[in-house]
């Protein structure tokens, strides 16, 4: 299974991708490019380092959302990238009919809340801020409902007393790092 990840920021679920991949934790998937819709995406240092190619692609011209001419560069990269698995692990754009019906399901994307719970923007924040004492993250299918796909799997996060916001968001990424290559390994599995 021919894995595309596409992120924007930091990277450290698309390395925590790469790290499964290595120690042989990613089952039948392998990461074929990273694809990042900023030039100084952290991301795009992990191309070097794990031996894949990493690209930036212009999202132009929209500032939040895949549409337009920045949809078709997207649309083409992943095609030469011949993916069977798209993965968005903090790409912050709203991804568009013409992106989901290129890779009509095949897209999944990491959240960091138990959805339906605290959708959009800073889901961790969202949660803190709400007081509640369970969070987590979750990985579903992509739809255009933004964060509101079919759930594939979800890991738990308690909120400790003691717990900022800091606290909470190092729990919550670790759990990332391991939910997101386990759901991956299982799809490559069938
Ligand atoms: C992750 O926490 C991911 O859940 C979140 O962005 C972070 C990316 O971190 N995604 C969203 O909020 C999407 N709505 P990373 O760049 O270190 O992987």
């Amino acid at each position: 299974m021919r894995v595309v990840i596409l992120g924007s920021g930091r990277g450290s679920n698309a390395e925590a991708i790469l790290v499964a991949q290595q120690e042989g934790r990613l089952g039948r998937a392998h990461v074929v490019a990273l694809f990042a819709d900023k030039p100084d995406a952290g991301m795009l240092a992990l191309g070097p380092r794990f031996g894949v190619p990493a690209s930036y692609v212009d999202p132009a011209p929209f500032k939040t959302k895949l549409e337009g001419e920045g949809e078709a560069r997207f649309i083409a990269a992943v095609r030469a990238a011949q993916a069977d698995l798209v993965v968005l692990a903090g790409f912050m754009r709203v991804i568009k009919p013409g992106f989901l019906t290129a890779f009509a399901g095949k897209i999944i994307n990491l959240h960091p809340s138990l959805l339906p719970s605290f959708p959009g923007l800073d889901g961790i924040g969202q949660a803190f801020r709400r007081g509640v004492k369970v969070t987590g993250c979750t990985v579903h299918g992509v739809t255009l409902e933004v964060d509101g796909g079919p759930i594939i799997d979800q890991a738990v996060v308690r909120v400790e007393a003691g717990d900022t916001l800091e606290s909470l968001a190092v729990k919550v990424h670790a759990a990332e790092h391991a939910l997101l290559p386990a759901v991956i390994a299982k799809l490559s599995a069938g």
